[in-house]
């Protein structure tokens, strides 16, 4: 079954927007196996943007990212990394189609609200910045 990690930025948990938005993904039908409230290092931050790392925008995304606290998760479910990546919407919150998280949520490029992995080599680099291997529980939800 496919995964892809999610995280809630620090405006989405600011605006105390983490359980509205993680509510779209189980209504979906996605499962949640891992999840956690951290605060990112710089370390980890450049990590996990380093494809970012020659662009314009990479350190105020790094100093955006460390700024507050942020909720990691992993979604399971088939297909999760396409359809997770269509409910959050454009990456830029202002042109964004309503009905999307960050449609309906963001107004901006930077404070999008949520990150989502975009492919299974993305997911695979993301995933062991954030959990280890044994804080991703398998269960069955039933279906
Ligand atoms: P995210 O999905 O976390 O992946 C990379 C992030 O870089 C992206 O969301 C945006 O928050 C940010 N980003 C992309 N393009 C720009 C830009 N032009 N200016 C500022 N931030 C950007």
């Amino acid at each position: 079954m496919e995964q892809t990690l999610i995280l809630i930025k620090p405006d989405g948990v600011k605006r105390k927007l983490s359980g509205k938005i993680l509510s779209r993904f189980e209504d979906k039908g996605m499962k949640v196996v891992a999840m956690k409230m951290l605060i990112l290092s710089k370390k980890e931050a450049e990590k996990h943007y380093a494809v970012h790392k020659d662009k314009p925008f990479f350190n105020g995304l790094v100093s955006y990212i460390i700024s507050g606290p942020i909720v990691a998760a992993i979604l399971e479910g088939t297909n999760c990394i396409s359809i997770t990546r269509t409910l959050c919407g454009s990456t830029d919150g202002s042109k964004a189609q309503p009905g999307t998280i960050r449609g309906d949520f963001s107004m901006g490029i930077e404070k999008n609200i949520i990150h989502a992995s975009d492919s299974v080599e993305s997911f695979q680099y993301e995933w062991p910045i954030y959990f280890s291997r044994e804080e991703i529980i398998e269960y069955s939800s039933g279906d």
